[in-house]
């Protein structure tokens, strides 16, 4: 049974009074939602912060994204090992708005993977395409090819540590959610795609949705069979609309 993970990338957002207090409330609503992980990805700055913030609490913490580097003179990036050091579990790998704005690939991302699980840390590889993508009939040749970048270097098995995030770019930050058959479809091609290489890993991984994520339709995506949870943007930013989220997942465990 995949235990549901809600996750919160508060992307390029906060400051240290308001981490403090989102913070302060998520961990006082979480305490009663013992059937769902629950994680956040702060801005690498104020990673120590909240590691501190979260040392009583189950909630976890993550990075938003990583070198593909252990150390040297790579000016502005940060390794894994240091991610691990301040209390990382997990790091984002791939949020298309480091593939889409930073111009990172494939090749590289399939690298910070590596490294991110040579350090100890547990990868979320997200994938997901475009509209125009969709619209052409791609939507599973693009996450195919993504997803296929990293088995290619990192295995199969390299998936027992791992999570994998669908977020269709046409839904992140745009309100405009993917329904829960079209999410549902997505996630079961990828699951059937592992089990094509191991049948145990893909019962195992873990698929978070992300895409406009919100307190009222995160109960019925997370309904789904092949829907672990989820990757939270905007609506992570706000510790009741989050809460209300991660209750959705918490329910959804009780539910199977
Ligand atoms: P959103 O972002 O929930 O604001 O759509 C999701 C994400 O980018 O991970």
């Amino acid at each position: 049974m995949r235990q549901p993970m809600v996750a919160g990338n508060w992307k390029l957002n906060g400051s240290q009074s308001s981490i403090k207090s989102l913070i302060d409330d998520i961990c006082s609503g979480a305490s009663e939602l013992s059937e769902v992980a629950i994680m956040v990805c702060p801005p690498y700055v104020y990673l120590p912060l909240v590691a501190d913030l979260l040392q009583d609490s189950s909630i976890t913490l993550g990075a938003q994204n990583v070198s593909e580097h252990s150390s040297g003179a790579f000016t502005g990036e940060v390794a894994a090992g240091m991610l691990k050091d301040v209390g990382c579990a997990y790091t984002l790998i791939g949020h298309s708005e480091r593939r889409a704005i930073y111009g990172e690939q494939d090749a590289v991302l399939a690298h910070k993977f590596v490294a991110a699980q040579k350090a100890g840390l547990t990868p979320v590889l997200c994938v997901g395409e475009t509209l125009a993508e969709r619209e052409a009939g791609q939507t599973e040749s693009v996450v195919q090819t993504q997803l296929d970048a990293v088995l290619k270097i990192a295995g199969v098995q390299s998936f027992n540590q791992a999570i994998i995030a669908y977020e269709p770019v046409w839904a992140i930050g745009t309100g405009q959610t993917a329904t829960p058959e079209q999410a549902q479809a997505v996630h079961q091609f990828i699951r059937e795609h592992i089990t094509q290489l191991d049948t145990a890993v893909a019962q195992k991984v873990r698929i978070l949705y992300g895409g406009s994520v919100k307190a009222d339709n995160a109960a019925e995506l997370f309904a789904m069979p092949d829907i672990d949870g989820g990757l939270i943007g905007g609506a992570s930013l706000k510790a009741q609309d989050f809460l209300a989220i991660c209750r959705a997942g918490h329910e959804s465990a009780r539910a199977t």
